[in-house]
């Protein structure tokens, strides 16, 4: 995405290979401390609180004025994860799948992030949250006075990935929402799936699924390229040590790190996201399973596979 985002006219024809949904709007993660939270974030990523209210923050980047991360008071791990329809008919359609599969879904905006004039919520078969909202103006606010200044990081929202053990029943309930596979890997003898990585845009992922225990495992913000290498600057100065990266992902061929806040939520920091298409087929990844982390060769360390968030 250009740093600077405009207002973009989208037509029929250019929503065929974008998409209903704008991709994710907002993530909201638990935090015991709210305070505690905003400033670790703010210290992070320069990220700006501009909304408080029923026990959330609501932090926007400094550089465009959008919401991109929420924190909301109470425990760690997911509070709910928000995509944004590109117009009022995209909501619509989404609502009138979710009602024509009698799935059950929350209306309204009394617990989303400001500016929304219409959501609605489900229950994902992990027990998450997601969300869907139709915003007011697809337009960021702009940049935050006395914030937006030299250094300041241009955030942007990514990606989830959840952990769950019937990565298909997670694959088939998104497809009501939207989501389509853009790289998977089979599970050996069964019907199911090792790993998905869904898109409900143009984009490569906004949700990765992969075999596990239930839980989120990371919550995905992203900045340009030049922004990534600013960030890992700063950890000098900050004294915030990367869990894992810098490293290279295959699937949507991003630059990545991963950090733990002060509670233990992961959080990752990539950059710019392949854009492959809202029309690109599924694709077996088709590389050896090493290669998908990180393209350069160092793997995870153990805390990869043994720690996550249940919730
Ligand atoms: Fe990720």
């Amino acid at each position: 995405m250009p740093r600077f985002e405009h207002p973009i006219k989208d037509t029929p024809a250019s929503l065929q290979w974008k998409g209903p949904l704008a991709g994710t709007d907002h993530t909201v993660i638990r935090v015991p401390d709210l305070d505690v939270g905003v400033a670790w974030y703010r210290r992070l990523l320069g990220l700006v609180e501009v909304e408080r209210s029923a026990g959330r923050a609501f932090l926007a980047s400094p550089v465009t004025g959008r919401i991109v991360l929420g924190l909301s008071e109470g425990g760690t791990g997911l509070d709910y994860v928000s995509f944004r329809a590109r117009n009022a008919e995209a909501f619509e359609a989404i609502a009138t799948k979710l009602d024509e599969a009698k799935t059950r879904t929350a209306l309204g905006v009394a617990t989303t992030r400001p500016g929304a004039l219409d959501a609605l919520r489900v229950t994902v078969p992990t027990g998450h949250a997601f969300e869907v909202i139709h915003p007011d103006a697809d337009a960021p606010a702009g940049p935050v006075e006395g914030e937006y200044r030299p250094g300041a990081l241009d955030v942007r929202t990514s990606h989830l990935q959840l952990r769950t053990t019937d990565v298909k029943a997670m694959t088939d309930f998104l497809g009501l929402l939207g989501f389509r596979s853009s790289t998977f890997v089979t599970l050996p003898g069964t019907e199911g799936y090792f790993i998905q990585f869904l898109r409900v845009n143009e984009y490569h992922h906004q949700v990765a699924i992969l075999t596990g225990q239930h839980g989120v495992h990371h919550v995905a913000l992203e900045v340009d390229e030049v922004d990534f290498w600013q960030l890992l600057d700063n950890l000098v100065v900050t004294k915030m040590a990367a869990e894992y990266g810098p490293i290279r992902h295959h699937e949507g061929n991003m630059l990545s790190m991963y950090l733990r806040d002060p509670f233990k939520n992961r959080i990752e920091i990539t950059s710019s996201m392949e854009m492959v298409g809202f029309d690109y087929p599924p694709t077996p990844a088709g590389h050896e399973p090493w290669y998908h982390m990180n393209m350069w060769g160092p793997q995870p360390p153990h805390t990869w596979e043994t720690e996550w968030m249940e919730s």
